[in-house]
């Protein structure tokens, strides 16, 4: 069967680095034989903050979560979300290009989260981590800082580029999805001049050129390591023995 690859374009410029790799993305997935859809969120207009407004029938007083179940389950879900929900389940995997602001992605992206990850259609309560209903899907970032390598990584002054990206990558953990180890391309900005900026834009060049193997090798890539719900105890504690992956769930002393 014909595989999916969704491109998540969280970017204002689509002429932009970021821009130039998620054409590169699709190129590659392309290539491959695979069917490519596309999220350019900024294109689209994509409409970021979950809000009343966005429903026909908004609970009152307004709860998220509520608003997104009965909204799914009456088949009165904003036609763009709906669109979002349609394209992320045909999607065997989402590659997701963006740049760091504020040291996470930009609120474009949150927001297409808090919005398109629909509460009653893509998680509930109990289909959720090991159980998840995107499970068997997987996620890769490609993602560009300002920040300098020595300063991205775990002593940098700008702290950890790949720990950023946790709160991101759990959300798809947290709907079942893999997420591999994301790509990282440091020291982008338009700030370079003279014999910097010429070594900046080959460096750039051979990202696009090793995007066709590093979507080709996608199925191969490593994982971000995450704890299994067996992991956990009733209270959902990390128990004992279990591994710690990640700063955010470790174990205390
Ligand atoms: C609002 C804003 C906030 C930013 N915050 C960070 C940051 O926290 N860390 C960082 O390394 N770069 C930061 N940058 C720089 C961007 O990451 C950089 O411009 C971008 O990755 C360049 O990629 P592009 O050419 O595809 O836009 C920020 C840029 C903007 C516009």
């Amino acid at each position: 069967m014909e595989r999916t690859t969704l491109i998540v374009l969280a970017h204002p410029e689509r002429r932009s680095f970021c821009g130039a790799w998620a054409e590169a993305s699709a190129a590659a997935a392309t290539a491959q034989g695979d069917h490519v859809l596309w999220s350019d969120l900024y294109d689209m207009g994509f409409h970021p903050a979950e809000e009343p407004g966005r429903y026909a029938a908004p609970p009152a007083p307004f709860d998220a979560l509520k608003a997104q179940e009965q909204a799914a389950a009456t088949g009165t879900l904003p036609p763009e979300i709906a669109a979002e929900v349609d394209k992320i389940r045909a999607a065997d995997r989402i590659i997701f290009h963006f740049p760091i602001w504020w040291f996470a992605p930009p609120a474009m992206l949150k927001g297409w989260c808090d919005r398109a990850l629909v509460h009653g259609l893509l998680h509930d309560v109990d289909r959720r981590f090991d159980t998840g209903l995107l499970r068997g899907k997987r996620a890769l970032f490609c993602v560009t800082t300002g920040a300098r390598d020595s300063e991205a990584g775990p002593d940098g002054k700008e702290g950890e580029t790949r720990l950023l990206l946790w709160p991101l990558a759990y959300t798809l953990r947290y709907c079942g999805m893999e997420v591999a180890e994301p790509l990282l391309v440091h020291g982008v900005h338009g700030y370079h001049e003279g014999a910097r900026k010429r070594a900046l834009e080959a460096r750039l060049a051979r990202v696009l050129e090793d995007q066709q193997a590093v979507i080709a090798d996608l199925p191969a890539r490593a994982l971000l390591p995450f704890n299994a719900d067996a992991d956990f105890d009733g209270d959902g504690r990390l128990r004992p023995e279990a591994p710690s992956h990640w700063p955010f769930i470790r174990h205390e002393g």
